[in-house]
């Protein structure tokens, strides 16, 4: 037999080709050496490994058990690139380093080094050459942090983000003269004191996520970026007195505690500012009421350190603090602005995005705020905005808008030139206003509704406008791709959008009692929204549509026709079913949809089919209770089968019993009278 010899074959064999790759680089089969790198994420090494080329510069040991790096721990010498990230490194010996002269990068995040801090900060000490460290995520605070930063003059990037420093001052940084990026994001800051005098070449500075009450005095006038979000920051106050232009162009103060628009400085290329998510308003109105004679007017900051003034402000007239002729975006979402100060947009004749939702806006007037010709996009929704005043000429003048989101505010009645003489205009939103009050009226007054004027919109929503009735030309001339008419019940004159077959790609009629309008007119649709809508069949065009993306989400179907199924399912990404009466004994389509991978089922434990008892999941139903194709339940014929058969048996044995009961009896003897063995 050729068995056992063949099988031992087999076992060499497989060895063979185990063994062949490991005894090629038999010292470190888990690095993976490229040309200069050696790759060895992740695999519980305990050590650095030793025998790779000495010409390695770059060394990956992301993901390891490495504790401590010893005197002869890394003899590379053209080691530049070391990463020691996630792994449990306490301690640095002094010279660790010896053989390393020209690392300049080094990262070790993620690890313990506040055990042995001072150790580790002499093995720092020997590097020359460093410019990248990374020692983000090791518990440190601010003292072992400044011994850690000893003598670390070339140092050009730090990373401290996720440790446990809470004030930092002028000893800090004492060393680090040549750092130009600094990210301190998610420590416990509450105090920074003259930190960064010593760092004068520092150009980009992270302090998201600390517990700053304040940023006064800033005079920082060679930073680009600063990022000072998710704060508790009341007040920010450049320093006034700096007869130089700040170089800031990017200035984060998202989500504080701003009361007050920020003391920017006298002069400055502020490009990019982000005040979301503030408390940020404007107080004129508060100053002019005679009800508030004696309100304090002016507000004095110090510095009890060096005792002078920072700045005097008269806090309720609004001239604006600082410059902001360079601004590009402005992001105020989410602050509480009832109005824009005079002169306030005019300021800014680089404006090209303006993002206002979610304040307390009450009147807009385009014309006297004499917006920038490069606003490309201009955002005021969910504001209490009742008019948005503006002429021809000024809208015209707005070539270069393109974005326009005007939707969730109490617009009665559209300045019909907003749509009309926007030049550029590609993306609309309207929607939650109560336009529709306007439309029956200029269709009756035989204007129809010039959508069509504006040949460059290509998006446009319009959902919950009470919008009744759409004229039949509604469309005509527009070559929309996005077009969303949800939440306006009993919309009428659907037929209206057949005008846009050629190029819609997105329709929303969620919502709108739509009736039998038929898809297959729409050959370029991507995405579809019927939601809402009593739908008890899906429309047969629906599944001949090449859709990415399809609602059916609280409609009243109990089924999708196997054919149906398979067809939306070779082509469709994502679909919503939840909401649906569901029968559990027709759910073919279900099968279908989940043995397809590359269907996403939205919220697919929440879809629901109801049998005879009950409504449940429909994941969680027992597809053997069901015959599939009469739709009927299998449950049942169980249920009648089961009791037959046993009364049947109980038949049978009365009838064997009362007949040969002696056959028993030789049988129990047989089996219990056999003779025993003791
Ligand atoms: C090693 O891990 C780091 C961090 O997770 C990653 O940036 C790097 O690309 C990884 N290297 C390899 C070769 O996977
Ligand atoms: C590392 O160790 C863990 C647990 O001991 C093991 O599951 C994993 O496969 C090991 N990884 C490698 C690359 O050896
Ligand atoms: C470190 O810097 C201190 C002054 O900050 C200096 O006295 C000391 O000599 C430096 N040590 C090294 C090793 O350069
Ligand atoms: C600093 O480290 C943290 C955590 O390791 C990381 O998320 C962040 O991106 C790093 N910062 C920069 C500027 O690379
Ligand atoms: C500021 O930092 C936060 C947190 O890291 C980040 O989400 C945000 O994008 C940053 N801001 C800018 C302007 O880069
Ligand atoms: C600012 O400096 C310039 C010259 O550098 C000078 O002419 C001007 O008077 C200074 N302005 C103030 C307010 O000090
Ligand atoms: C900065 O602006 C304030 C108020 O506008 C002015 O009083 C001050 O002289 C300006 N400072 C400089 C250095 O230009
Ligand atoms: C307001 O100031 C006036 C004088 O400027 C003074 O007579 C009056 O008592 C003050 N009122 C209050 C409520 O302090
Ligand atoms: C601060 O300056 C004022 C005068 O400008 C002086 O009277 C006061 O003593 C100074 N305080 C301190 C703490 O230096
Ligand atoms: C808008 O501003 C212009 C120019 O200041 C003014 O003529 C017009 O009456 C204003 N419109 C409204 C509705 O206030
Ligand atoms: C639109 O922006 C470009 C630069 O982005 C500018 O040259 C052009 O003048 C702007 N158009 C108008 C109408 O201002
Ligand atoms: C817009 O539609 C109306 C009615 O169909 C038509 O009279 C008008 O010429 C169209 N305008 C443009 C610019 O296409």
């Amino acid at each position: 037999m050729s068995g056992p010899s063949s099988i031992i074959i087999c076992l060499m064999l497989s060895m063979w080709t185990v063994l062949v790759p490991a005894s090629s680089h038999p010292q470190h089969s888990q690095c993976k050496l490229t040309q200069r790198a050696a790759l060895c994420n992740n695999s519980n090494l305990t050590s650095v490994p030793e025998g790779l080329p000495r010409t390695t510069e770059e060394l990956q040991l992301h993901h390891n058990l490495i504790r401590t790096l010893h005197d002869n721990s890394l003899r590379y010498p053209s080691l530049t690139t070391l990463s020691l990230a996630c792994n449990h490194v306490e301690l640095l010996h002094a010279n660790a380093f010896q053989y390393c002269k020209f690392l300049t990068s080094l990262n070790l995040a993620n690890n313990h080094l506040y055990m042995s801090y001072p150790e580790t900060s002499n093995a720092l000490k020997t590097l020359p050459r460093i410019k990248i460290l990374d020692l983000s995520e090791n518990t440190l605070d601010e003292e072992m942090a400044a011994v850690l930063l000893e003598n670390l003059t070339s140092l050009e990037y730090l990373n401290l983000s996720g440790n446990l420093l809470r004030r930092l001052d002028e000893t800090s940084f004492r060393d680090l003269r040549r750092v130009k990026e600094l990210d301190l994001q998610r420590n416990l800051l509450f105090e920074i004191d003259n930190a960064f005098d010593a760092t004068p070449g520092l150009q980009r500075l992270n302090l998201a996520f600390n517990y700053l009450p304040c940023l006064t005095d800033f005079h920082m006038t060679q930073l680009v970026v600063l990022n000072a979000s998710h704060n508790f920051i009341e007040w920010f106050i450049s320093r006034q007195d700096v007869n130089v232009t700040f170089q800031i162009e990017t200035l984060d103060l998202s989500d504080n505690k701003l009361l007050f628009f920020p003391f920017l400085p006298n002069a400055s290329r502020l490009r990019n500012l982000y005040l979301s998510h503030n408390t940020v308003s404007f107080y004129e109105h508060l100053a002019d009421d005679a009800a508030f004679p004696n309100l304090t007017a002016t507000i004095t900051f110090y510095n009890l350190r060096r005792n002078n003034t920072i700045l005097t402000a008269t806090l309720w007239d609004d001239s604006l603090h600082g410059d902001v002729s360079s601004l590009e975006i402005l992001d105020l979402r989410g602050n509480q602005l009832q109005y824009f100060p005079r002169g306030f947009i005019r300021q800014m004749p680089s404006l090209s995005r303006l993002r206002m939702c979610s304040n307390c806006l009450e009147r807009l007037n385009l014309t006297s705020e004499q917006f920038s010709g490069s606003l490309c996009e201009l955002d005021v929704s969910n504001n209490r905005l009742k008019e948005i005043a503006a002429d021809d000429v000024t809208l015209r003048a707005l070539g270069n808008l393109t974005d326009l989101n005007v939707s969730l505010n109490d617009l009665d009645c559209l300045s019909s030139g907003l749509l009309f003489n926007l030049p550029s205009l590609r993306s609309a939103d309207f929607s939650y206003n109560n336009i529709g009050i306007c439309l029956p009226e200029e269709v009756e007054a035989g204007a129809g509704v010039a959508w069509n004027a504006t040949a460059s919109l290509r998006r446009l929503f319009l959902k919950g406008c009470h919008l009744e009735r759409l004229p039949r030309s509604a469309f005509s001339g527009l070559s929309l791709t996005h077009l969303e008419l949800s939440d306006n019940p009993g919309l009428r004159g659907q037929q209206s959008i057949k005008s846009l077959s050629a190029t819609l790609h997105h329709l929303g009629l969620g919502n709108t009692h739509v009736g039998d309008l038929d898809f297959a007119a729409f050959p370029n649709l991507k995405s579809l929204n019927i939601s809402r809508n009593s739908i008890a069949r899906l429309p047969a065009s629906v599944a001949s549509l090449d859709l990415k993306q399809l609602d059916l989400r609280d409609n009243k179907l109990s089924s999708i026709p196997s054919a149906q199924a398979d067809k939306l399912a070779s082509k469709l990404h994502t679909v919503f079913l939840t909401g649906n009466p569901f029968n559990c004994c027709q759910t073919e389509w279900f099968r279908t949809f989940t043995t397809t991978k590359t269907v996403h089922m939205v919220g697919q434990s929440d879809i629901e089919c109801t049998d005879l008892y009950q409504t449940r999941s429909i994941r969680d139903y027992p597809s053997f209770f069901c015959h599939e194709e009469t739709g009927e339940s299998i449950f049942w014929y169980i249920l009648l089968f089961v009791p037959v058969c046993i009364s049947l048996v109980g038949i049978l044995m009365i009838v064997f019993l009362t007949v040969k009961p002696k056959v028993i009896h030789k049988s129990i003897k047989k089996k219990y009278f056999k003779p025993t063995s003791y």
